[in-house]
């Protein structure tokens, strides 16, 4: 554990001096980019990140724009200290912080739009999110300008739709995904599992045994189709309240898959009260 913390910068000119004589010491430096209230999900990040570069970056911003007006953007869980601690633990060089006029300033008019990968699966429901992640994290790219940066696959069309923007725009960072942290029960840490009522808690890891059993039946031959109508019964009766969507789609390019297995990954989005619960595994 570091005595001091991590250096904590809240504008982009003070992460950037930083980030200048690290690189000149000839350092390669991550970023791990963050909404904050950090779990076991977000720290397996920053160790990956730590085991590949020297130096390690954590953003932690609450971004306003990949929020839509109904969404819980007020709600979302904030704890600065915390946080602050647990990097510190870990031994993160630095937190960048900052404010939404730092990012947001008045007068900010540009939204980077991945066309495609954000108009399925969560982006059919979620209009702006994409948009809003995209755009906050290409100004993160430019303004850390970290050589890798470290993403979950819990959100995997997140790491997606990043990894897009990052050949498309032609941005030198190397994205890299790191498998979802679960729960001893499977459900995959996210920060809105403190949402969670005891009841709603104990409903939630049927969402991994569902991903896990529809797998299990690809593997050993079942069509996608079926899996989904077997999987679409257990949920029902495992107590969510809503199924936003369970598919089965192509792992790189999220196209719809049916008969082949190959490259194929299963989807799920479902609600349980205002909680809103995704995940996804590789079959
Ligand atoms: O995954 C998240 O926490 C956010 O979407 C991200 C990547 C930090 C952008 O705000």
């Amino acid at each position: 554990m570091s005595e001091t913390g991590p250096i904590v910068a809240r504008t982009v000119a003070a992460m950037r001096e930083h980030v200048a004589l690290w690189k000149a010491e000839g350092n390669l430096v991550a970023v791990v980019p963050t909404m904050g209230a950090l779990h076991d999900g977000h720290l397996a990040l920053v160790k990956a990140a730590q085991r590949d570069c020297r130096r390690v970056i954590v953003t932690i911003f609450v971004n306003p724009t990949q929020f839509a007006a109904e969404e819980d953007l007020d709600a979302y869980p904030r704890g600065e200290a915390a946080d602050l601690a647990k990097l510190q633990a870990l031994g993160a060089d630095l937190a960048f912080l900052p404010g939404v006029d730092q990012m947001y300033p008045d007068g900010f008019a540009t939204n980077v739009r991945v066309e495609g990968l954000t108009e399925v699966l969560c982006g059919l429901e979620r209009p702006v999110h994409f948009g809003g992640v995209a755009t906050v994290v290409s100004k993160l790219f430019n303004q850390s300008k970290a050589d890798r940066a470290y993403f979950g696959e819990k959100d995997y069309q997140q790491f997606l739709v990043v990894r897009r923007m990052v050949r498309d725009l032609d941005i030198p960072i190397e994205v890299v995904p790191v498998p979802t942290v679960r729960e001893s029960d499977g459900l995959a840490m996210s920060s809105r599992n403190v949402y969670l009522s005891k009841e709603q808690r104990a409903v939630a890891p049927a969402l991994y045994k569902v991903l896990s059993g529809m797998a299990t039946r690809m593997a050993q031959g079942e069509t996608a189709s079926a899996a989904i109508t077997w999987g679409r019964a257990a949920l029902d009766s495992a107590g969510f309240d809503r199924i936003e969507y369970l598919e089965v789609r192509d792992a790189e390019t999220l196209a719809p898959i049916d008969g082949a297995t190959r490259n194929a990954r299963v989807f799920v989005a479902t609600h349980m009260g205002e909680t809103r619960l995704i995940d996804n595994l590789a079959v």
